[in-house]
């Protein structure tokens, strides 16, 4: 990002704790840490205070379970603000960016507790206008497409823009190369067009000479999870009223930590399912999510009740 000047955070590498320690104390806190490489989703530490972010560094560096991912660590300058993720279908030499989403990423109402793989999402986020939409375009995924081009990369299929929004303004924080989850439970039944029209244009090459049709509506979706998640959890918990969830008009049930046995319905996962509204206004699909998830049952389920507040509010 840094070589095309794609907005992110200011950061630095480091291969040796002492010098990563030494940056942290001249830049203070709050400051992020991050295992450069994979790491299951644990290698991101936000770090409140200085304190933290160098047991952060410590604990990267010296612990084997982040193996390759903890020999180099990456001190990054923290971004306020508001996330948000524009997902962006490419063919290689077209990118074309899907709607706006928003996901709810701690574990409790009101943004507070742990970090998960995401408690709930709604689509289109009010948080991007038109204004960042148009900059976001110029400023970040069409140089992102000229980045992969000048490095050699013919990449074709899903980029997934984590952005951090403030004072109208977008910066990158993450790429993923895959849909995400749960954002594109609420992005793709927005899709107007075929999915499949859409992905042989991808892989054809010809991105450019299809147009693609959304929805004028709003989605959003509220994941139910095992309770305990992201921290500790039990499984094989049997799962009823999905069938009667989906009778309802607008309402999609999409499975992800589940299970069959026996014919039976179990939970197998953190994240086990989770229940997209579509309508015409945002307190219409709070109301008529939140009614799926009424019909939905598994022994100990854990939600967050603020789905789409943020929206609302805006
Ligand atoms: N520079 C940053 N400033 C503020 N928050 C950050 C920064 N980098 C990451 N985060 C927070 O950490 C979360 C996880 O980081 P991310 O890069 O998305 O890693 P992962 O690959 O685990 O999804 C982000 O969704 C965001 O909330
Ligand atoms: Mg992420």
């Amino acid at each position: 990002m840094q070589k095309y000047q794609i907005p992110t955070a200011e950061y630095e590498s480091f291969t040796e704790a002492d010098k990563a320690v030494e940056y942290i104390k001249r830049k203070g806190a709050p400051i992020v840490v991050k295992a450069s490489g994979l790491a299951a989703g644990k290698g991101v530490i936000v770090a409140q205070t200085e304190a933290e972010a160098v047991e952060a560094v410590e604990i990267i560096m010296k612990d084997e379970k982040f193996g390759d991912a903890g020999e180099k660590v990456v001190v990054e300058e923290f971004l306020e603000g508001e996330e948000a993720t524009i997902l962006a279908f490419c063919d290689g030499q077209t990118v074309v960016p899907m709607i706006a989403s928003q996901d709810h990423k701690p574990a409790y109402d009101g943004g507070k507790g742990p970090n998960t793989g995401g408690m709930g999402a709604y689509a289109p986020a009010p948080v991007v206008t038109e204004q960042i939409k148009a900059d976001f375009k110029t400023e970040i995924m069409e140089p992102t497409l000229k980045a992969l081009q000048s490095e050699g990369l013919e990449f074709k299929g899903i980029i997934y823009f984590g952005l951090m929004i403030k004072d109208g303004k977008a910066k990158v924080l993450e790429y993923n190369v895959r849909f995400g989850d749960p954002e594109a439970q609420v992005v793709l039944p927005l899709l107007e067009t075929d999915l499949v029209d859409v992905m042989e244009a991808v892989i054809e090459g010809n991105l450019d000479q299809l147009e693609i049709h959304w929805k004028q509506q709003k989605a959003l979706c509220v994941v139910m999870a095992s309770g305990g998640y992201p921290i500790e959890y039990e499984k094989g918990k049997k799962i009823t009223g999905i069938k009667a969830a989906e009778a309802e008009e607008d309402i999609i049930v999409f499975q992800a930590g589940t299970s069959l046995e026996n014919g039976k319905l179990l939970t197998d996962g953190g994240r086990v399912l989770a229940v997209t509204a579509l309508g015409s206004s945002f307190q219409e699909v709070i109301d008529k999510a939140y009614a799926g998830v009424e019909k939905i049952d598994f022994a100990d389920f854990q939600i967050r009740n603020d789905i789409g507040q943020k929206a609302l509010e805006k």
